[in-house]
């Protein structure tokens, strides 16, 4: 999808020749700077049926953000936020500067930069709008293998930014940080990155920080089901969510010491997958189906039993279907010693009891990857539709 073999291509993609509107902020004629690249001058649109950020393919950079409402903000001021966050994503991700800014991404281009918006489960209370709260942000249930930090956890309002420059996705931070004024709180932050565009020789799958190739099997938008699967429909319980998804974060260690010392044939088994190409092991190519009941001449299951591929299959979960759009997290070395590194897990899904949480719960059962991974913390946020012009994220919930 998106994140895998087919939406990948799509970073090669992109508006051509465009200067670097920034430029302009600093003096300069735009003729007088040269072209930028293709990477520099893509842009994604902010107004749509959909935010940004869902089926956008995978970018470098990612920074993820939750606020609180600050003590005595309400609706309004949530409201007037909402208007603020929007202006200022929708200058951004057009590749122009808002006022009084840092300078931080002058001479970049959009750089695909996305900003998505969200609201937690918490932000209802705050603003007095609980009875226009879905029942999809009802919270998640605890699983037996979750270690969950609250305080990284949850939050009335969640940011997302991607870009393919890391001095851009900074740029927005600050930026929408700053629009924040006294109506929010930062609760957490998270920082996460993804392989740059032109780094490998073809577009691929992105590769994970245990070296899988990670992302194959994703819904693609081209397939009939996959609106259905990832976004509200029009006509639902709450009018305001039409077009739009519900996303889970996690924020997922993973332990690789450990997954390290493995051997590259057992890594393989824990996935089900070769790590080379992503290939089942049950033969073809990276797009190849899983052949889920192949025998090998040992007479055992060539993809086992508890591999994770096996274990959170569609098929093997009653059609339970997600789209995983994550980012790699690195933040040094950890008080015990190892690496505090892994995957900032996000999955988009119309309903999270169709997509994550029968996956998850599996999965939690002790699937062959469970000993290798950490869950250390988890949001869930109702993302709304994407803006019409003229209008800002949220406006439908918010007037
Ligand atoms: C597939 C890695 C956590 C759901 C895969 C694949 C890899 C992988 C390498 C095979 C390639 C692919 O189809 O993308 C990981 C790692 C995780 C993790 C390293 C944690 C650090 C999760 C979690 C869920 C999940 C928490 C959901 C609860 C899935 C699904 C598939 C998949 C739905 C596709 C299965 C299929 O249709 O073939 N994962 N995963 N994964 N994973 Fe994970």
């Amino acid at each position: 999808g998106t994140a895998g073999a087919a939406g990948a291509a799509g970073l090669a993609l992109g508006a051509a020749g465009g200067t670097g509107v920034y430029a302009a902020v600093a003096g300069q004629d735009s003729g007088s700077s040269p072209a930028l690249s293709t990477v520099g001058s893509t842009e994604i649109a902010f107004h749509g049926k959909h935010q940004a950020g869902i089926t956008t393919p995978l970018q470098s950079r990612g920074h993820l953000i939750a606020f609180d409402l600050a003590p005595g903000a309400g609706r309004k001021e949530a409201a007037a936020l909402l208007r603020r966050w929007s202006a200022t994503a929708a200058e951004l991700m057009a590749g122009r500067a808002p006022a009084a800014d840092t300078g931080v991404a002058l001479d970049a281009g959009p750089s695909s930069l996305t900003v998505t918006f969200g609201f937690g489960r918490t932000f209802f209370d705050r603003t007095g709008l609980t009875a226009r709260r879905p029942v999809e942000l009802d919270p998640l249930p605890s699983f037996s293998s979750d270690a969950l930090d609250a305080k990284r956890s949850e939050g009335d309002l969640w940011v997302q930014i991607g870009a393919n420059d890391a001095l851009v996705a900074f740029h927005a931070l600050r930026a929408l940080q700053k629009d924040a004024g006294s109506a929010a709180r930062v609760r957490w932050q998270m920082n996460g990155f993804n392989r740059s565009p032109g780094a490998t020789g073809r577009p691929m799958t992105a590769r994970n920080l245990m070296g899988q190739v990670d992302g194959t099997n994703n819904p693609r938008p081209e397939q009939p089901d996959f609106d259905r699967r990832i976004f509200v429909p029009a006509g639902g319980a709450q009018p305001w969510m039409a077009g739009g998804s519900y996303a889970v974060v996690r924020r997922i260690r993973m332990l690789l010491d450990d997954w390290e010392q493995l051997p590259v044939k057992k890594q393989e088994q824990v996935i089900g997958r070769r790590k080379a190409d992503g290939a089942p092991l049950t033969g073809g190519t990276e797009t190849t189906p899983l052949d889920l009941d192949k025998f090998g001449p040992d007479g055992k299951l060539v993809i086992p039993d508890n591999a994770h591929a096996r274990i959170s299959a569609p098929e093997q979960n009653g059609g339970a279907a997600m789209l995983r759009r994550p980012f790699s997290f690195h933040d040094g070395i950890a008080a015990d010693g190892t690496p505090d590194a892994g995957l900032l897990f996000i999955c988009w899904q119309a309903d999270p009891l169709r997509g994550f949480v029968p996956v998850q719960r599996k999965l939690d059962r002790g699937d062959a990857l469970s000993p290798f991974i950490r869950h250390e913390s988890s949001g869930l946020f109702a993302v709304p539709g994407g803006p019409d012009r003229g209008e800002y994220v949220g406006q439908r919930l918010l007037e």
